[in-house]
């Protein structure tokens, strides 16, 4: 067979993830024994705290290795439940809009899946999350990418949202705090995007997986807190891998107006049936502890905060390169344009010269740009600068 008969339409045109083909990348240099430094990672480099892994140590010593409903554990999603009407605002939110997906990235899929498809458009505010545009492709829709650079705090604005709309838009995508741009809307910016979201009849998934990830004191605000009706176009995607250092456990969540959650929950248990039954178990004991839980997140922004500042000091002393000070999840996005380099050709290059791994602008829509991740330590956050800066020497 061919290529083109073996694929379909849609996996043939289906780019693979260009942020885990970094981190693959140096962790194979590592493995080798290469002295890598690599800021591609999209994972907090602390362990799960202590009492949620009992917890599920627990869940499977009392047997819950056994399928769970679809849409999640009952406690689990009451327990979420509470959580999006206390801390979130989303007051009459019950138990059976909230669904347990594996992993924030399913739930984003699950969500996109659901309302929309052939003939649909979904605006995707650039730079993006990668997976973003493919997902809205996978589910046979056409993404429509504008963009805000640096001098636009990457934050677009109502105005260039309404001159994207056509009479096909049926969804909007918002991720603040951003990645890969580290990026917070404020609430007033997010009130006026959402009061167009309702007069056009658009619907939103924010996508909240930093939600907690917030420095130098600047607020999240979900976008289905503003009224019923807002709630009512707005399906609110999280997880706990960023939050709890749980990357690995594929744990997200989902909330939305009933009959799209009704949707998702069919289109789970026909697809992944459910999110790891004891997984879910340690999300409960993150949910249920909240002493406990607010005190490893505040240790970890603690870490968090200090190299965010060692990072982008460091990177704005480098001659060519000027970085936004981001104030949300663990990523700074500094523009490398003046070096006349393709990002690709400046990513493969930093690597292969200097052994740093950072992920190209372009596959977040943004090319001139590069991310970096400071969930990593102290000491690869100064000698990876280090680096970069001869580096940029010597181009
Ligand atoms: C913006 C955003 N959304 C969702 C996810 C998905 O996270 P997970 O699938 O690990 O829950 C990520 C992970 O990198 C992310 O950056």
């Amino acid at each position: 067979m061919s290529d083109k008969s073996l694929l379909s339409a849609i996996a043939a045109n289906i780019a693979p993830s260009p942020t885990l083909a970094v981190d693959s990348k140096a962790k194979e240099l590592k493995a080798k024994g290469e002295d890598v430094c690599g800021f591609g990672a999209g994972e907090p480099d602390f362990d799960t705290p202590e009492f949620i892994k009992e917890a599920c140590i627990q869940a499977l010593h009392d047997g819950h290795t056994k399928y769970a409903p679809a849409p999640g554990i009952m406690p689990l999603r009451e327990a979420l439940a509470e959580k999006y009407r206390l801390e979130n605002g989303l007051t009459d939110v019950q138990p059976s809009q909230v669904i347990v997906s594996p992993g924030g990235k399913y739930s984003c899929y699950l969500a996109i899946l659901a309302v929309t498809g052939p003939g649909d458009e979904v605006i995707v505010p650039a730079p993006y999350w990668v997976s973003y545009p493919e997902m809205v492709k996978m589910a046979g829709a056409k993404p429509v990418t504008i963009f805000a650079g640096q001098e636009d705090d990457f934050k677009v604005s109502p105005e260039q949202i309404e001159a994207a709309i056509t009479d096909k838009t049926k969804l909007l995508i918002l991720n603040s705090p951003s990645n890969p741009t580290g990026a917070v809307y404020k609430p007033e910016e997010i009130e006026k995007i959402v009061e167009l979201a309702l007069k056009r009849d658009l619907l939103i998934m924010s996508d909240e997986i930093y939600e907690y990830l917030l420095y130098d004191g600047v607020e999240h605000v979900s976008p289905a807190s503003f009224s019923k009706e807002a709630a009512d176009h707005v399906i609110t995607v999280s997880g706990f891998s960023k939050t709890f250092s749980m990357t690995g456990w594929r744990l997200g969540t989902l909330v939305a107006p009933s009959p799209i959650a009704k949707a998702v929950a069919s289109i789970q248990s026909q697809t992944s049936s459910n999110a790891t039954t004891f997984a879910q178990y340690g999300a409960l004991a993150a949910m249920q502890q909240p002493e406990k839980s607010s005190e490893a997140i505040h240790e970890m922004l603690g870490h968090f905060d200090r190299r965010r500042m060692k990072l982008l000091g460091g990177l704005n002393s480098i001659e060519g390169i000027t970085c936004a000070r981001a104030q949300g999840a663990f990523y700074l996005f500094p523009n490398m344009s003046s070096f006349g380099l393709d990002g690709n050709e400046f990513a493969k290059q930093l690597l292969e010269d200097q052994k740093v791994a950072v992920v190209p602008g372009e596959g977040f829509g943004a090319p001139g740009y590069m991310r970096l991740s400071y969930a990593t330590s102290d000491e690869v956050i100064e000698k990876g600068l280090s680096r970069l800066e001869d580096f940029c020497k010597s181009i």
